[in-house]
């Protein structure tokens, strides 16, 4: 995979805290970047607006298939390809087994499972066609160490470690690279504002992070693949 300028970037989650960061990472480094956001907003275009036409937005709500496969061919058709899907759309909820309801365990499987597995496989024609691509997820810490209350969290990132297993090994002669990364508390505006009395200086930030999936879509790491990478900082 060549560095840097030549990258065709689509990100999903384009409007959260880590998927904003990561399409920076890459736009920092030359690349030309597809944020997907689920709805327009005006902050996204604001927010990519100083790099110009290598930064673009496109709309579409990831819990369908078919919305998945249109903002896919539309990155494709807006950056001239796509060599890179960064997965970083994604939910949290928490609450005691006991009380927790269908319709959260189905938000949770939505945003964090149903929303990648669709993302990839609607990007999967463009990489394939790029001849060599690489497909980064974002799992979560709870998917590997359990803690209470957080069985469909959990279950739904387990299920995207487990989906990066077998994609890398599916995709492995298509010369695709399926990697995850597993953060543990993101130092996040909203995470400190539910957890004041923590010290967000042990937490990895947003740009930590995105530098590694940067990295792990660099030429250095096209011999990873299906690994699951844990960003813990010091938390
Ligand atoms: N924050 C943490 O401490 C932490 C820890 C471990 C793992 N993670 C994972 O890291 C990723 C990013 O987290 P974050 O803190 O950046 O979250 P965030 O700020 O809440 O952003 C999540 C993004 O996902 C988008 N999204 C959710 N459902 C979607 C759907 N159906 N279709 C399209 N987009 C959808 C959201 O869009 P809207 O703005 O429209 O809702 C938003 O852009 C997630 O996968 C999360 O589970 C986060």
């Amino acid at each position: 995979m060549e560095d840097g300028k030549d990258l065709r970037v689509v990100v999903t989650g384009g409007t959260g805290a880590l998927g904003l960061a990561v399409c920076r990472a890459f736009l920092e480094a030359g690349a030309r970047v597809a944020a997907v956001e689920r709805r327009p907003s005006e902050r996204l275009a604001k927010e990519l607006s100083g790099f110009g036409d290598r930064a673009v937005a496109v709309v579409g709500d990831l819990s369908s298939a078919e919305a998945a496969r249109r903002a896919m061919e539309e990155a494709a058709a807006r950056l001239g390809g796509l060599r890179v899907l960064c997965s970083a759309a994604g939910a949290f909820e928490m609450g005691p087994f006991a009380t927790f309801t269908d319709e959260q365990l189905e938000r949770m499987m939505t945003a964090n499972f149903r929303s990648a597995y669709h993302a990839a496989q609607a990007a999967l024609p463009h990489l394939v066609a790029s001849r060599h691509g690489k497909i980064l997820f974002v799992g979560a810490r709870p998917a590997l160490t359990a803690g209470p209350q957080m069985v469909a969290y959990a279950a739904s990132k387990a299920a995207v470690l487990s989906m990066t297993r077998s994609l890398a090994v599916e995709l492995l002669h298509q010369n695709i690279q399926v990697n995850a990364v597993l953060p543990s508390t993101i130092d996040t505006p909203a995470n400190r504002a539910a957890m004041p009395e923590a010290d967000p200086s042990r937490w990895p930030k947003p740009e930590q992070i995105a530098a590694v999936m940067r990295w792990l879509c660099s030429k250095e790491a096209d011999i990873v693949s299906g690994a699951e990478l844990p960003v813990y900082g010091r938390a």
